[in-house]
């Protein structure tokens, strides 16, 4: 078997972490003895993919900086072969290949599953393009995932695309229409993971609580999956307000694998502003359903994500969204300036001076960082579950992440990846605590 050399480096959310797996995956073994295995740097590699993100500006042109890092390793090894995957992919098109014309394969998001014949044509020297929506499941016509043992925590695409349109983002465009997996390939493809050690799924989608794929919707889902034994762990990320069913609330009150940590971005605070951006729900609904919520889940811990220096964004629209922040105490959360994205209606507006979406970025992050660092040291003196990943910088200590995300260190001997145990919390740090074992 000719076994080439594949480095991928892989940007944006995390729905972009598992398409490049399913994508190194889909590369293993391509038939005819050749196959790509992984390596971690792009210095040997054969061919390299970069799975990018179109989201904010920098975010896109991050990758044309990138692309040009790589002219010498190119000029040294003319077969070397350089692809551009992922959301920049799907919008920029054959204008990558005119740009950086060193580029030779371009395949969007929904295309994956055409990836080993868009590398066999590169390979014969042709430019290979695709940025198709088709109709079929493209995991469906992905390699079969390989049996290989793998680390406890694992994400699972369930749902994909957006339908919401919010007037700054370009997902809509990139992911396209939204589409839900069929709930038994993604229980079929759950099992799986659980059988080669995975202990804690993520579900992913871009509207991950619009799933549909369920009778049940995404609760429903859910409620399945926690019958499998030895899944100890179900997160999904991310969630629109406007989805959060009713059974989807009460699943946090009971659903005991379901964790207390929910990602719920809400934008701004301001209902001005949220109209303009096209969010379809004011402050006060977004309010209302943390209370729900937490009414469900008293310990449940809140992440969003926000943008500052929308189009016509006043001091006094930003004002609100502080006071939203206020209101809900956030357990960590994303915040952004506002950036004009090609051909989404909010560029086309009066733009906020960058100085005050400076200046709001700086407000709002010192209140986030407050908020985060003052629930993270409430975890001190409490007893938390935490399940363990790799081992820490001191010898004999494990790294885990509780049911709340925070990275807890403990010495812990005896104690492998995918090992779960009690753990009272006795210190917190800038970024993570520090505990000791419970007697199990
Ligand atoms: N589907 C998710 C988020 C997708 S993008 C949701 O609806 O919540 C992740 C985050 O990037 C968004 O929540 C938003 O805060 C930010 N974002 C999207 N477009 C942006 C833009 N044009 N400028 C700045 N931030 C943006
Ligand atoms: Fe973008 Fe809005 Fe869709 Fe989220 S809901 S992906 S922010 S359009
Ligand atoms: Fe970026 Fe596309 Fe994800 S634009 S955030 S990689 S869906």
């Amino acid at each position: 078997m000719t076994v080439k050399k594949l480095f991928i480096k892989t940007y944006g959310c995390q729905m972009n972490v598992y398409d490049s797996e399913r994508m190194a995956e889909s590369l293993a073994d391509l038939g005819g003895g050749e196959g790509y295995v992984v390596t971690e740097t792009p210095d040997d590699a054969d061919m390299i993919l970069l799975n990018t993100c179109h989201i904010r500006e920098k975010a896109a042109e991050k990758v044309y900086s990138e692309l040009g890092r790589y002219k010498g390793l190119k000029a040294a090894k003319p077969d070397l072969k350089i692809g551009v995957a992922g959301c920049v992919a799907q919008a920029e098109g054959e204008e990558i290949i005119r740009r950086q014309p060193m580029v030779d394969l371009v395949v969007g998001p929904q295309s994956y599953h055409k990836l080993p014949q868009l590398t066999a044509k590169a390979g014969l020297g042709q430019k290979a393009l695709d940025t198709d929506f088709p109709e079929e499941d493209k995991f469906e016509h992905l390699k079969a995932r390989p049996k290989a043992k793998r680390g406890p925590t694992a994400f699972l695409t369930v749902q994909e695309g957006c339908d919401k349109f919010c007037a700054f983002c370009v997902v809509p465009y990139t992911r396209g229409a939204e589409v839900s997996r069929p709930a038994e390939r993604v229980m079929r493809e759950a099992r799986d993971l659980v059988e080669r050690g995975v202990r804690e799924i993520t579900l992913l989608g871009q509207n991950v609580n619009a799933y549909h794929g369920h009778d049940g919707g995404l609760a429903g889902l859910i409620r399945e999956l926690a019958a499998i034994d030895g899944l100890e762990r179900i997160r999904f990320t991310t969630s629109h307000p406007n989805d959060m069913d009713e059974a989807l609330i009460a699943a946090h009150g009971d659903c005991e694998k379901l964790m207390p940590y929910l990602h719920l971005p809400v934008q701004a605070g301001s209902d001005r502003i949220l109209k303009r951006m096209n969010r379809q729900h004011t402050a006060e609904q977004y309010l209302g359903l943390i209370e729900r919520l937490r009414a469900a889940r008293p310990d449940l811990h809140l992440s969003g994500d926000f943008i500052v220096g929308f189009p016509e964004e006043t001091e006094e629209d930003f004002q609100a969204t502080m006071e939203l922040v206020r209101a809900v105490r956030y357990g960590s959360a994303f915040s952004f300036k506002y950036s004009e994205r090609p051909g989404t209606p909010a560029a086309e507006r009066a733009q906020v001076p960058e100085a005050e979406k400076d200046d709001r970025l700086q407000r709002l992050q010192a209140l986030l960082t407050q908020q985060q660092r003052a629930l993270q040291d409430a975890m001190v003196g409490r007893e938390v579950q935490v399940l363990f990943e790799k081992p820490g910088r001191q010898p004999g200590q494990m790294v885990g992440k509780s049911e709340y995300l925070h990275a807890v260190h403990v010495e812990a001997p005896g104690i492998g990846p995918g090992d779960l145990a009690r753990v009272r919390i006795e210190s917190s740090g800038p970024n993570s605590l520090k505990g000791v074992l419970l007697p199990s």
